[in-house]
C-alpha cells in the first residue's frame, strides 16, 4: 500500500508518544514554533473508552489534531478486538493519517488489563486485533505497531517474527524489555537483528528503532549502523525543544521563555481555566532551566494557582531578561 509511511525520505525521524506530554498543545507548538519531526503521534488512547457510551465523550478529545501536525498517526491500546474495529473506524473517519497500537506500555494497569505490553506473546488475541483493526481501516491507511523487545517468556526474535509475519506496514520498537521501564541502556543490537529478521519476512514493512536518541546526527548514525528506516525520539524533545533541528544552536533563555508563554497561552485556550492546569506545570522544567534564578522561578511558576498568573510571570521575566 503506498502511504505516508513509503513516501518519507530515510531516515526519517518521529516525535514518539508520551502520555501527559505530546497532547494537542504541545504537538502544535513543535509543528509551529520549533524543528520539525518528519511524524506526530498522539499519546496513547484507550479502546474501551473509545467505543463506551460514558467513555467518548473525554476520550476523544484525546484525537484532536490540527493539520500542521500532519501526518499525524493515532496510537490506541486496549486487549478487546471488536473495540479496535470500532476504534479504527473512528480514527479513520477522523482523517488520521495512520493508526498504531501500542503493545509495549509496562504499565501495571495497562498490562493487568491485557493491553499494552500485556499483549507480547498472546499471540492468538493480538492476531484478532491486527486484523480487527485492519478490517477498521479498510485498507485505507496504514497500519503500526510500537513495542519492546520481549518479556520473560517470549524472545524478542519470536515475538517481533510473529509481529512482521502480520504483514503491518511499520514496526517501531523501543529497545528494552518491558521490566526495564525506562532504566539501562537500550540495546540498539537487539535492533540490528530485527532489521535483518524483518528483510527476510517482510521487506515492505518499515522498521522505527526506539530508545536514548538525542539528535537528529545520532539518529542518522542508528539509520547507518543498524539499518533501520527511522528513529523515534521521546525524552529527548524535553531535554532540547530543538532536537529535529540540524544546528546545535545555544538558544537564549528568552527563546525558552517565549515558547513557554505561547505554551501557556495555547494551552489556556484550548484547555481553559483549570484543565490540565497539572499538565502544563510539568513543561516548566522544560522551559525553565539552566540560568542563574532557574530553580527559584520554577518554584514560583509551580506555586501559582491560575494559568493567568502564569502568562504574568513569564511575560514579566521575558521583559527582565531582555533589558
Ligand atoms: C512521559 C512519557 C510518556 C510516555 N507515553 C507513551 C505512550 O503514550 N505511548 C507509547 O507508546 N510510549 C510512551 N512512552 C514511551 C516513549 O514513547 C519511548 O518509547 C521511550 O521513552 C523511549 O524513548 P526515548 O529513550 O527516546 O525516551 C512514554 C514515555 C514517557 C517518558
Amino acid at each position: 500500500m503506498i502511504n505516508f509511511w513509503t513516501k518519507l525520505t530515510r531516515p526519517f525521524i518521529v516525535l514518539a508518544p508520551m502520555e501527559n506530554v505530546t497532547d494537542y498543545v504541545f504537538r502544535e507548538i513543535v509543528s509551529r514554533y520549533l524543528p520539525r519531526p518528519d511524524v506526530f503521534f498522539t499519546e496513547f488512547t484507550n479502546t474501551d473508552g473509545l467505543t463506551s457510551e460514558k467513555g467518548y465523550p473525554e476520550t476523544i478529545k484525546r484525537l484532536q489534531f490540527s493539520k500542521s501536525q500532519r501526518p499525524i498517526v493515532a496510537q490506541i491500546w486496549g486487549s478487546n478486538p471488536q473495540n479496535f474495529f470500532r476504534s479504527a473506524q473512528i480514527c479513520l473517519n477522523l482523517g488520521f493519517d495512520g493508526v498504531d497500537i501500542n503493545m509495549g506500555c509496562p504499565h501495571r494497569s495497562v498490562v493487568e488489563s491485557g493491553g499494552g505490553a500485556g499483549c507480547i506473546g498472546n499471540f492468538d488475541l493480538v492476531k484478532e486485533i491486527i486484523n480487527a483493526t485492519k478490517e477498521g481501516l479498510k485498507n485505507k491507511i496504514p497500519l503500526s505497531i510500537k513495542t519492546r523487545l520481549g518479556n520473560k517468556i517470549i524472545s524478542y526474535q519470536d515475538w517481533v517474527q510473529f509481529l512482521l509475519e502480520q504483514k503491518i506496514d511499520a514496526l517501531t520498537v523501543h529497545c528494552r524489555t518491558p521490566s526495564q521501564m525506562s532504566d539501562g541502556q537500550a540495546n540498539w543490537d537487539a535492533i540490528g537483528e530485527i532489521t535483518k529478521i524483518k528483510n527476510k519476512i517482510s521487506p515492505n514493512t518499515l522498521v522505527i528503532g526506539n530508545g536514548d536518541v538525542l539528535s537528529k546526527k545520532e539518529a542518522v548514525l542508528k539509520h547507518k549502523q543498524y539499518g533501520v528506516d527511522g528513529v523515534m525520539i521521546a525524552r529527548g524533545i524535553l531535554k532540547n525543544p530543538w532536537i529535529f533541528g540540524n544546528n546545535n544552536i545555544d538558544h537564549k533563555v528568552n527563546d525558552f521563555l517565549d515558547l513557554a508563554l505561547k505554551h501557556t497561552n495555547l494551552h489556556h485556550h484550548i484547555y481553559g481555566d483549570s484543565k490540565h492546569f497539572a499538565t502544563l506545570k510539568r513543561f516548566f522544567k522544560m522551559y525553565i532551566k539552566g540560568f542563574d534564578g532557574a530553580t527559584t522561578l520554577r518554584a514560583e511558576l509551580m506555586d501559582t494557582e491560575h494559568i493567568t498568573e502564569v502568562v504574568r510571570i513569564l511575560e514579566r521575566e521575558k521583559i527582565k531578561k531582555s533589558s
